[in-house]
């Protein structure tokens, strides 16, 4: 069984991109702009990896945090003086967002030319067509990782479980095009799949992306599978040192026994989520910078 360790393939996408930033004529380096909105103790993680990863290759990272009760008009204000700051080329907003903030709304006012997080419909249009775009970081994360372990696709069946917008359906698509580990025969399964097990158990390709906790059992798993675990939920665990646990949408123990190639969690998907963003944060400023 090949481990997909995340922190190798993520290691190496990190050393690629810091040499890229050595090599630089321009002193103006790439500049990532994320918004926080809130406190939520998993999102204030998420982005404090991610700027702290830009900070080690030698990308310049701005945090602008809004409390959680700050107003749409509020945070559509920071995102339009972030599309206007030439110094800035990339922007994310950390999802989700409070209740009272309407999330696509947020979305679209990001400049595309900005978007690199890929949510913006211009974006996944343009992914859709197979045109160059911004794609979405966890989905990007692991095609990088297939390329990073040289995962063989084409003519597999992959089953992705989870169609939402930040990581099934961009990964279904992706999955299916006529690129570098792509042209895999793909099946979205979601909430309203019947007989899950029979699909899960012909699949040479496993995405589980729907955010429940050890879903995916050995018995849903054919002998020589590869697993990618997108999941990441907190539980919580006093005898943990944080208080929970990070549990990942497989069954490990399990499943590990039957895989060819599985992803821990944590330290797979999630270390090459930050990854992605980084690779888009980079094309954002080659475009800018007219060097790309
Ligand atoms: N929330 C969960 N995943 C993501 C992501 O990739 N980007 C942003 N902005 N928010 C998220």
């Amino acid at each position: 069984m090949l481990l997909l360790d995340g922190k190798l393939a993520s290691q190496a996408i990190k050393s690629e991109l810091k040499q890229q930033i050595i090599n630089l004529k321009n002193d103006r380096k790439p500049h990532l702009a994320a918004i926080l909105v809130g406190n939520d103790g998993a999102s204030e993680t998420y982005v404090a990896s991610k700027v702290k990863s830009c900070e080690e290759i030698g990308f310049q990272s701005t945090l602008i945090r809004l409390p959680h009760s700050a107003s749409e008009v509020e945070l559509l204000q920071k995102i339009d003086n972030c599309n206007h700051n030439p110094e800035i080329d990339g922007i994310l907003v950390q999802l989700p967002l409070p209740k009272h903030i309407n999330e696509q709304k947020i979305i679209e006012a990001i400049d595309p030319s900005k978007d690199v997080d890929g949510f913006h419909p211009v974006s996944v249009g343009r992914l859709v067509q197979g045109l160059s775009t911004f794609i979405p970081a966890t989905p990007y994360g692991i095609m990088l990782m297939l390329e990073h372990f040289n995962i063989e696709t084409k003519g597999k069946h992959a089953v992705v479980i989870g169609r939402s917008n930040i990581v099934g359906r961009p990964m279904s698509i992706l999955l299916s095009s006529n690129v570098s580990k792509g042209n895999c025969t793909v099946t979205i399964c979601h909430s309203a799949t019947k007989n899950l097990k029979e699909i899960c158990l012909q699949a040479d390709i496993i995405v589980a992306a729907l955010g429940r906790p050890l879903f995916v059992t050995a018995d849903m798993v054919k002998e020589g599978a590869v697993v990618i675990d997108v999941g990441i939920t907190r539980i919580e665990d006093a005898s943990a040192k944080k208080g929970y646990r990070i549990k990942g949408d497989v069954d490990f123990e399990n499943v590990s026994a039957k895989a060819s190639a599985i992803t821990p969690v944590p330290g797979g998907v999630g270390l090459m989520t930050i990854a992605g963003l980084l690779k888009n944060t980079m094309q954002a400023y080659l475009n800018r910078t007219q060097q790309g």
